[in-house]
């Protein structure tokens, strides 16, 4: 019977990299004194307001006997304890290769919703001159970053699960992209058309590493090189302030792919996203 996590267990966990983390539960199983799987799961408040169900996310899961079913009554364990705390929808994000997890995931019902490429590039020790009418976005532009975040991402989690409304999942973007505007990304830059955002970058430094947290046109400007001239201005904006750019993106996302591609980035990882909606029926 899985068990909630005891101090004791601190270092056998942190030994497969799984740390306790402030927010996050973890539950743990063990056969005779023997730690056979574990997992660590958290809320996730802004999808839970933005969606209008309780999200929850299993952020990291430890598989380690394969032969034995103790990370299935883990994850129905999981699961109960998050139907009792109103959560309707659980997210997981496994690497392509972990496939005996994914295995167990589908025989709780989870389905793949994205596999997610991660591509990455070293940055430029030098700023080369920034592209042409790329500008820091002011505060007041957030709502316009929003918007064309509704309008222009299809590919994303919340898009691509059929039981997210297109509205719902549309909002959740916009929302998204005003935070970054806010106080999320510490780089936002865009692009005017008309005098108005026809697209947007935002950026979030951690230490060495510069990740591309959004990136998006309008539609009806795609193709034009706008959204080159942004990841462009970006690489030069961190030029010699941190080593490495990443960005993830979902396989099906064809435009974004070639625009990493095209702009040095390589394909690094992949992995895919898993959801399970906790109906009252579901098992
Ligand atoms: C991805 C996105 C930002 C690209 O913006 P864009 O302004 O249309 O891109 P650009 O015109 O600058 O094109 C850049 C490169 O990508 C290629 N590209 C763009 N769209 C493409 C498509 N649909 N198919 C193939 N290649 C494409 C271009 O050919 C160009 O390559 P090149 O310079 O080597 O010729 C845009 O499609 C978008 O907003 N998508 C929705 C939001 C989204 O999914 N964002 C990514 C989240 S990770």
């Amino acid at each position: 019977m899985p068990r909630p996590f005891a101090s004791a267990d601190a270092d056998g966990l942190a030994r497969h990299g799984l740390i306790a983390a402030k927010g996050s539960e973890i539950l743990v199983n063990e056969r005779d004194g023997v730690i056979t799987g574990a997992l660590r799961y958290a809320p996730r408040p802004f999808e839970t307001a933005e969606l209008g169900v309780g999200v929850a996310c299993i952020e990291h899961c430890l598989f380690l006997d394969q032969e034995s079913d103790a990370f299935d009554e883990l994850l129905s364990h999981c699961e109960t304890q998050l139907r009792a705390t109103d959560i309707g929808l659980v997210t997981c994000r496994l690497g392509e290769v972990e496939r005996g997890a994914i295995a167990a995931f589908h025989r709780r019902e989870f389905r793949i919703i994205e596999c997610l490429i991660t591509l990455g590039r070293d940055l430029p020790a030098a700023p080369a001159a920034m592209p042409p009418g790329v500008e820091r976005a002011t505060r007041n532009e957030a709502d316009e970053c929003g918007h064309v975040a509704a309008e222009s991402f299809r590919h994303d989690r919340f898009h691509a699960d059929p039981q997210i409304s297109e509205e719902a999942a549309d909002n959740l973007k916009a929302a998204w992209a005003r935070n970054d505007c806010h106080d999320r990304a510490d780089t936002v830059l865009v692009v005017h058309e008309s005098g108005h955002v026809a697209g947007f970058i935002a950026c979030r430094k951690n230490i060495d590493t510069v990740k591309i947290d959004l990136i998006g046109v309008l539609p009806e400007m795609h193709g034009r090189g706008i959204g080159r001239r942004l990841v462009d201005a970006a690489l030069s904006h961190y030029a010699g302030g941190a080593a490495r750019m990443i960005v993830g993106t979902q396989s099906a996302n064809i435009a974004s792919l070639a625009l990493y591609q095209s702009c040095g980035f390589r394909i690094e990882a992949s992995s895919f996203t898993l959801h399970k909606h906790l109906g009252p029926s579901a098992k």
